[in-house]
This record gives structure tokens, C-alpha cells and sequence, in this order.
């Protein structure tokens, strides 16, 4: 009895987890399009030219700290730099678990 609990609060816990996870993708969907990124970037996170990173299947862990890191001026770039100035960290972190979520080319 008492692992059959556990093992459904294990389990609710995990559906809860995912379905926040699925609205942090919808959204930076949405906040890829809204703030541009997909014009340099692409749709799908595959950069649209040579000098435009690919963000697909990167680690969102890696994506919100690079984007945290442009915004701060830790990491100087001047493209990038405007990019990220006014991203709230709730947007940098579903910009990334969007293009994390995108498959690896
Ligand atoms: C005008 C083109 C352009 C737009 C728009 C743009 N980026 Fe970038 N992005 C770049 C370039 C160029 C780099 C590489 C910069 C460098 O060398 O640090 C880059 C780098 C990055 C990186 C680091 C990649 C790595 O492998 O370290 C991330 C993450 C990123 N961009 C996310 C975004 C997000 C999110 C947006 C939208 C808010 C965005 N970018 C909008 C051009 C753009």
C-alpha cells in the first residue's frame, strides 16, 4: 500500500513536471517568433546561415546560461548582446527549452 502511494505521487509528480515542460516549449515558440530570434536562428533552431549558430537538440542548461551571459555582457557580442537585453528570465528559460526540444539535424 504504501509504495503503490509513492509510486502514484512519483508518477503525478513526473506528469506535472512534463506538462510545465510542454508549456515552456509552447511558449518560447512563441517568444522565438515574437523577438525574432527565428530569422537568424530558423524555425527550427538550424541557423539560416554559416555564421548563425544552430540551437536545436543544444542543452537548455547550456542556452540559458549563454542567453543570461549576452544579456549581462559576460559574453560580448553585439548582435546578440541587443537580443537578449530585455529578456526576463522566464523568457530565456522557455526560449530555451524550446529550441532544446528541437530535433538535431
Ligand atoms: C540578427 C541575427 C540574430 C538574432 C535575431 C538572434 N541571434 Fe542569437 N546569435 C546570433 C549570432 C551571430 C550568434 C553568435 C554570436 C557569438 O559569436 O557569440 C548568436 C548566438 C546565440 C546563442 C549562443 C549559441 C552558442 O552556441 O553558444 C544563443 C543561445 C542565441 N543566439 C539565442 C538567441 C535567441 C533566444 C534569440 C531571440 C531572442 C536570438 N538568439 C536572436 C544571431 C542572432
Amino acid at each position: 500500500m504504501k509504495y503503490q502511494i509513492l509510486t502514484a505521487a512519483i508518477l503525478a509528480a513526473i506528469s506535472v513536471g512534463a506538462m510545465a515542460n510542454e508549456k515552456a516549449i509552447e511558449s518560447g515558440s512563441e517568444l522565438a517568433q515574437v523577438k525574432g530570434c527565428v530569422g537568424c536562428h530558423g524555425m527550427d533552431g538550424i541557423g539560416i546561415g554559416p555564421t548563425f549558430p544552430n540551437l536545436a537538440g543544444q542543452h537548455s542548461t547550456y542556452l540559458v546560461e549563454q542567453l543570461r551571459h549576452y544579456r549581462s555582457g559576460y559574453r560580448n557580442n553585439a548582435i546578440m548582446a541587443g537580443q537578449a537585453v530585455n529578456l526576463t528570465d522566464s523568457e530565456i528559460f522557455d526560449l530555451a527549452s524550446f529550441y532544446a526540444n528541437q530535433p538535431l539535424r
